[in-house]
């Protein structure tokens, strides 16, 4: 599961992943065939989950994981513990760099695990290392 042998912390990564595959069920994506389910876990326990909802107009369309996250800063929530992903197919791939900026902007090195819905590979990855040098507008 781990990437560079990293602790994968005191997580409920099941019940994550479960909510993941829930969302990636009902993801709209009938243009590129890529759902993608999206479960971050807050601060105070909760799970807010998300799916990539595609449009006619491509560029229109959201990834998994700022549903997610738009969807739990909504409700008031601002702190973030970890965040899991259920991906189709064989392959793990980890969140585009919009994704990676957006997710930065309220927690800097959040843990985020990938399943591969094919084969059920698992690899933990830290925000921080996929993108180490966050645009900010802090001094
Ligand atoms: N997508 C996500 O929702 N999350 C990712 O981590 C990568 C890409 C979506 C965007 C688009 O709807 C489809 O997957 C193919 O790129």
């Amino acid at each position: 599961m781990n990437d560079n042998n990293q602790d994968p912390g005191p997580f409920p990564w099941e019940e994550l992943l479960s909510s993941a595959g829930e969302a990636a069920a009902r993801a709209y994506a009938p243009f590129s065939g890529f759902p993608v389910g999206a479960a971050l876990l807050c601060a105070g326990g909760e799970v807010f989950a998300g799916c990539n909802v595609e449009n006619s107009s491509y560029p229109l369309g959201i990834c998994a994981e700022r549903a997610a996250l738009f969807s739990a800063v909504a409700a008031g929530k601002r702190e973030f513990r970890a965040l899991a992903l259920k991906i189709p197919g064989r392959r793990i791939s980890t969140p585009c760099g919009a994704c990676r900026q957006v997710l930065s902007e309220f927690c800097k090195d959040l843990p985020i695990l990938v399943e591969a819905g094919e084969t059920g590979e698992r690899r933990l990855f830290r925000l921080a290392a996929l993108l180490p040098h966050p645009f900010t507008l802090e001094p």
